[in-house]
């Protein structure tokens, strides 16, 4: 599959979101927990007006792992519900916003009719030129390594640029540049662990539901004020590291 982002030297950043703190913000608030989801779809549709205008050309986030079916049924329901209607409700919005729309992770697992209803979002928007939303859903980033491996023709040992590609299901690899969690907790969980080899992290305590597009810039600032190295000596960065381009500033180096 031919991905359009990320295809140069320098392109547009690609952010990975790991919304978390919907349950506490719910609690905190003596709502269910699904009021703290639904307030998460909110949250998401403010990151996604604000990210092009920060220079997000990709924008990776994690809404459903492979281990949070092991949730009580009745909020994995609620959660594939929430996913259902956003799917249904915002591709007209998503169409009009220029954002294409993808999912990575399994899908054999979702409920009836799900997969035929992601199917017709990612075919409707797949037009959109001003970011690209890829949303992972019973997604684990092991299982997608090793996913790659079991379709490699185990005579050849692919390079890392092929091999990236079988793993992220992209022609055209793009690292992650920046991963973003919410909520306080400090971990991957599993999230792109291929495409996050030198991923910027950035933790705040601030609740997935609150995440406002002040709070994305934010974040964005603070990673462009890095100085990024790949393994290269400070104010070195090797020639093989693909640069981001920034709206403005000199970029991450
Ligand atoms: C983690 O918060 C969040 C999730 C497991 C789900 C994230 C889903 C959304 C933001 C909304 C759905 C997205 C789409 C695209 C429809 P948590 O529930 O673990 O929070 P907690 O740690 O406070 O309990």
């Amino acid at each position: 599959m031919k991905c359009k982002s990320g295809t140069g030297d320098r392109a547009g950043l690609h952010v990975g979101i790991i919304m978390d703190g919907n349950g506490r913000w719910a609690m905190a608030r003596g709502l269910p927990r699904a009021i703290g989801h639904r307030a998460g779809v909110e949250a998401l549709r403010r990151a996604c007006e604000t990210a092009p205008e920060l220079g997000v050309e990709t924008l990776t986030v994690y809404a459903f792992s492979a281990d949070n079916w092991s949730r009580p049924q009745d909020e994995v329901s609620a959660l594939m519900g929430l996913l259902r209607r956003y799917l249904e409700g915002e591709t007209a919005r998503l169409i009009r916003d220029g954002i294409r729309l993808s999912a990575i992770g399994r899908r054999d697992r979702l409920p009836g009719g799900l997969p035929d209803i992601l199917r017709r979002a990612e075919a409707a928007t797949a037009a959109g030129d001003r970011l690209h939303l890829r949303i992972a859903l019973d997604y684990s980033g092991r299982e997608a390594i090793l996913q790659a491996v079991s379709s490699l023709d185990h005579h050849e040992r692919p390079d890392q640029e092929a091999f990236g590609a079988l793993v992220t299901g992209c022609d055209d690899v793009r690292d992650v540049d920046l991963v973003i969690r919410t909520s306080g907790e400090q971990r991957l969980s599993d999230f792109l662990i291929w495409e996050c080899a030198y991923a910027e992290l950035y933790f705040t305590d601030t609740l997935w539901p609150d995440f406002s597009g002040r709070d994305l810039e934010h974040a964005i600032s603070n990673f462009s004020a890095r100085e990024r190295r790949f393994g290269g000596r400070p104010g070195e960065t090797p020639k093989h590291a693909k640069q981001t381009l920034l709206p403005s500033g000199p970029g991450p180096g």
